[in-house]
């Protein structure tokens, strides 16, 4: 099965087997099709934080689970089931359009519901986690459902206990979130506070803190479906705050934020712009212009193509300030990834 389609980077590769999920029962029935064929399982949601860097040797297992169902309420607050297969950015307008609130800031971001609690997606100060309240998921050996409360699922910036400790071993069904009913704005993040400058803050909507991330992100991010891309291709690193001084005597400029404790999470995209790689092309990889931590596959190569431009870049990083860059999305199949 080709899976140039189905992957937002356009790597044009093919999978020993792929089968679609539209309900649990398809989900368990593809894990024992798995298990009798010797075959890895990759489950594939919007396929927007995948790097494949050839044919996939597994059993793709595409979640299709539909279907969105408020399971709780209170004055205040609603719980809403929503199936891994939905749009997250369908959800988003969904939850708007039901004034249901909190997930705003998150508004565009592409890929799966079901996708979105394993790298903990986050955009303009808001993280997943805010809002996750339990998910299911399916352990991949038993084929038993296992629900997940929040701390069960260790989230951490752009990280979960899917990333880590349980990878691979569970296919995420369905997630509950805890939305709001009544309107809980957060818009300090810079660009979207300033975006939202001309209009008095007693009369922000959460409809307009959406607008304006959605006019934010087109501005900056290439749309996965005219430029193939996977968003941030690096994670922004964690440096601690001496480091941070030091860094800063030598480039009075560097973007860093504090994140509560001793640590200052560097903005990776400034360490990659102001080491020239804006806008550089590497056979058909290439670094996005408009904001450099995004790599583009414009050429449509290979997974290892814009992996070999992506350790150009972690090179040149590491020379210049001798700070490491942990590649975000997954690539696939893992021992491709090479640890630099
Ligand atoms: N900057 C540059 N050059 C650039 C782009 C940005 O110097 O080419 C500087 C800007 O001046 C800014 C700073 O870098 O002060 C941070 O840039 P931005 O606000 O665009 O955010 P980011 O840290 O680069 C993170 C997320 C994005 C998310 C934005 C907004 C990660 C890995 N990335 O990017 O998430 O949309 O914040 O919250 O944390 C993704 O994960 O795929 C993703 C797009």
């Amino acid at each position: 099965h080709n899976l140039a389609s189905l992957n937002t980077l356009a790597v044009p590769v093919r999978a020993s087997a792929y089968v679609q999920a539209r309900s649990r029962e398809d989900v368990v029935e593809a894990l024992a099709y798995a298990k009798k064929h010797s075959l890895p399982v990759l489950p594939l949601g919007g396929g927007s934080n995948l790097v494949l860097t050839r044919d996939v040797p597994a059993l793709v297992l595409h979640i299709r689970l539909a279907g969105i169902e408020c399971v709780h309420e209170t004055a205040d607050d609603i719980w809403v089931k929503v199936q891994a297969g939905e749009n997250w950015h369908e959800f988003v307008c969904h939850s708007l359009n039901q004034d249901w609130y909190g997930l705003e800031n998150l508004s565009l971001i592409p890929g799966s519901v079901g996708a979105a609690p394993i790298q903990n997606i986050g955009a303009y100060g808001v993280e997943l986690e805010a809002v996750v309240q339990e998910l299911t998921a399916i352990q991949v050996d038993s084929a038993l459902p296992v629900t997940f409360d929040r701390d069960s699922c260790e989230f951490g910036y752009r990280d979960s206990v899917f990333k880590g400790r349980l990878k691979d071993q569970y296919v995420i069904v369905d997630v509950t979130f805890r939305l709001s009913k009544k309107p809980r704005l957060q818009f300090g993040y810079p660009a979207l506070a300033s975006r939202l400058d001309a209009v008095p803050h007693d009369n922000v909507t959460p409809q307009a803190v959406s607008d304006a991330v959605c006019a934010i992100r087109r501005e900056k991010l290439p749309d996965p479906t005219s430029i193939p891309n996977v968003g941030s291709f690096f994670k922004n690193p964690l440096i601690d705050s001496v480091r941070f001084d030091a860094l800063r005597r030598e480039y009075p400029d560097i973007v860093g934020h504090p994140t509560g404790g001793s640590q200052i999470k560097l903005a990776a995209a400034w360490l990659i712009d102001r080491a020239g790689f804006k806008g550089v092309q590497q056979g058909p990889a290439r670094v996005h212009e408009r904001q450099a931590l995004v790599l583009t596959n414009p050429g449509r190569g290979s997974g290892t193509e814009v992996l070999a431009l992506a350790a150009r870049i972690q090179a040149a990083v590491w020379d210049k300030y001798r700070v490491r860059l942990e590649i975000e999305p997954r690539v696939y199949p893992p021992e491709d990834r090479k640890a630099i």
